[in-house]
């Protein structure tokens, strides 16, 4: 059993407390040390102290600025390395034994080769810095469907955000007893401090960064970078990329979904589990407020980034969300478009790469019509509004718990989760993808998800704006082969009772003059009470060659008379040649997974063609 936290497991020391019974933990935490040799080892109890503490030290230090006490209590600032932004999808790999496990969607080196290639640089990398071993888990403690891992990290950065975004500390050790489970995570900002040498406010390494798997031991290895999901292992990295080899062997799915509770006035609540690339759109959906005229309708939230769904005992689809809080963007989070949201960040929130106000608050593009006269922008500068740059980075981000978000449902932490009704997958495309398409079954609707295409944006290091495909808006996050990840979903579909219905979904088409063509936001309630009300098969729609859509009449427009007829056509028109083009991308995609694609994948594609 655990003891509180006690004077000795605070103190700098080797040894692991002596309530730590693991002795494959404990074996693993020394060997880790002895490799990248820290100068104390510190075991995470979760504790709000902890926590306090942690912030102290980190505010001492420059890396945390403590925010207007007044105006936002308990919150803080981090502003990064500016080469340490976002998430480096060129330098996450999957090392997987064989390397067309992996596929093509993901980089790849032989496991002994990133092994010595990394065990090189984590010689000595923690000298000078204290190591943190966090226990955590994904999912409700204790849980069935919840899993555990372990974080060895030299960020105390890390730290306090795994205390939001997961559960933290001695309570997870309970649960893993003596010789329970867990997923090896290891994470260093690869930023030794030789003798003497001064700490810097976001210590990462400029030469090397890494962001590693091992499918077969379900081990994850972290170097050089000490952002989001590089460096918060449990999320993109355990939750996701792992995760997602675990439920294929094991029979569900690891998704990048949200998952939202929609009530209707008078009707039986539904929970729909909807898919989109990074910065597309997941919290704000998440956490919708309908518009004045849909009033009686509800919208709650269970997650808003990731989800985990299991076959119940019913034959059903069940969804938890395994994170606890929400690592979200902030440019665009506005009154307008998130009220939610922005309710939730008035405490205890750590805010990363946004802009400071001259009284200690925050700014991002988008928060208000106007920019405050000055800022000191992401980088820490003087900003003004013709300073001709922007004041937050595009990636800024906050963290806040899950219970601070005052929409969130009733079941969020229900650990037997909540039944899926439908699955939306959804892009930014500027053209051709029509506002809403229902599948016409699940095969094709897996064939929807697998074709899907979306531009990319500042989640990611690299060139915004590109249009790629991204199969189920998992393409930075599917641990293993396309080929045998569309097979699976196939596998799924054919197994459970009840199948979801599934629709694909754009909110980001615009007109000649480069105007979205949906306002999107609080109005997207309309498209998802389209989506409710053909699940009760209370709707209609109209065959197309893609799939089933509204008709105008099928759509609520109560509240929206300044939207026309002509509007929602244009919106919905299917353009046959570029749909004929967009085949032809589908096949392109296709040909690179041929080894493993499974032959409906082919047979939907060539439908689609004859009916075009
Ligand atoms: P990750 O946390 O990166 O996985 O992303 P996310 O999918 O949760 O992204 P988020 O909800 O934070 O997306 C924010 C971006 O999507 C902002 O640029 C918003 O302006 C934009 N966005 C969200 N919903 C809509 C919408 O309905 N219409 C339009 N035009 N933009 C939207
Ligand atoms: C994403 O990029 O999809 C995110 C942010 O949710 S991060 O955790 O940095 O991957
Ligand atoms: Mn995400």
């Amino acid at each position: 059993m655990n003891q509180p936290a006690t004077k000795a497991q605070i103190a700098p020391t080797m040894d692991a407390p002596a309530y730590v019974t693991h002795a494959r933990l404990k074996a693993w935490v020394a060997e880790v040390a002895k490799m990248t040799k820290p100068d104390r080892i510190v075991w995470c109890d979760g504790s709000q102290e902890e926590y306090d503490r942690l912030c102290n030290e980190m505010v001492a230090a420059g890396t945390l600025i403590r925010l207007n006490q007044e105006k936002r209590p308990g919150c803080f600032l981090a502003r990064s390395d500016p080469d340490d932004v976002a998430r480096m999808e060129d330098r996450t790999f999957v090392c997987s034994k064989n390397k067309d496990d992996a596929g093509p969607n993901n980089n790849w080196m032989a496991p002994e080769e990133m092994k010595a290639t990394m065990s090189k640089l984590y010689d000595g990398c923690m000298r000078g810095r204290t190591m943190y071993v966090i226990p955590f888990s994904m999912g409700p403690l204790g849980s069935h469907i919840a899993h555990i891992g372990v974080e060895l990290t030299d960020s105390a950065y890390v730290v306090a955000s795994m205390r939001i975004m997961t559960r933290i500390g001695s309570k997870v050790l309970d649960i893993l007893g003596a010789d329970g489970e867990f997923v090896p995570c290891l994470h260093s900002v690869g930023m030794p401090l030789e003798a003497g040498q001064k700490d810097i406010p976001w210590p990462s390494s400029k030469e090397h960064k890494f962001i590693t798997h091992f499918p077969e031991e379900k081990l994850i290895w972290s170097y050089g970078s000490g952002y989001g999901g590089n460096a918060l292992l449990g999320k993109k990295c355990f939750a996701l990329r792992i995760a997602s080899i675990m439920a294929k062997e094991q029979g569900w799915l690891a998704e990048h979904m949200l998952i939202l509770g929609i009530q209707p006035p008078n009707g039986k609540k539904h929970y729909i589990a909807a898919a989109f690339p990074s910065a597309c759109g997941k919290t704000n959906l998440a956490m919708l407020v309908p518009p004045k005229a849909l009033e009686g309708w509800k919208v709650t939230t269970i997650g808003e980034d990731i989800a985990w769904i299991k076959p119940g005992p019913d034959g059903r689809l069940y969804a938890i969300n395994p994170e606890s809080g929400a690592f979200g963007v902030a440019p665009g989070t506005s009154v307008d478009t998130n009220a939610n949201c922005l309710a939730a960040l008035h405490k205890n929130t750590i805010f990363t790469n946004v802009a400071m106000t001259d009284d200690g608050d925050v700014w991002w593009e988008g928060l208000s019509k106007e920019a405050p006269k000055h800022l000191i922008d992401w980088t820490g500068k003087s900003w003004t509004p013709d300073s001709g740059r922007l004041a937050a980075h595009p990636n800024s981000r906050f963290t806040v718990h899950a219970s601070q978000i005052p929409c969130m449902d009733d079941d969020w932490e229900n650990p037997a989760g909540v039944p899926i009704s439908a699955f939306l997958f959804g892009g930014r495309r500027t053209t051709t993808v029509p506002l809403v398409t229902e599948a016409k079954d699940w095969k094709h609707g897996v064939y929807l998800a697998a074709t899907m295409a979306s531009e990319t944006t500042a989640a990611i290091v690299g060139k915004v704006g590109v249009v790629r495909r991204d199969p189920f808006a998992m393409l930075p996050f599917c641990g293993y082969h396309f080929g045998d990840y569309f097979t699976h979903w196939l596998n799924v579909g054919s197994k459970v009772k009840q199948a979801p219905k599934i629709f694909a979904v754009n909110w980001f088409r615009r007109d000649s003059n480069g105007k979205f063509m949906w306002p999107g936001f609080g109005d997207n309630m309309r498209v998802l009470k389209w989506v409710v009300e053909r699940c009760e098969g209370k709707s209609g729609a109209t065959e197309t060659p893609i799939g089933n859509m509204p008709r105008y009449e099928d759509m609520e427009w109560n509240g929206m008379s300044s939207f026309s007829r002509e509007a929602f056509d244009e919106l919905t028109h299917v353009d046959h040649d570029a749909w004929r083009a967009e085949v032809k991308d589908h096949e392109e995609l296709f040909g690179k997974l041929q080894s493993r694609l499974p032959a409906e994948m082919t047979a939907q594609r060539q439908a689609l063609e004859k009916a075009l």
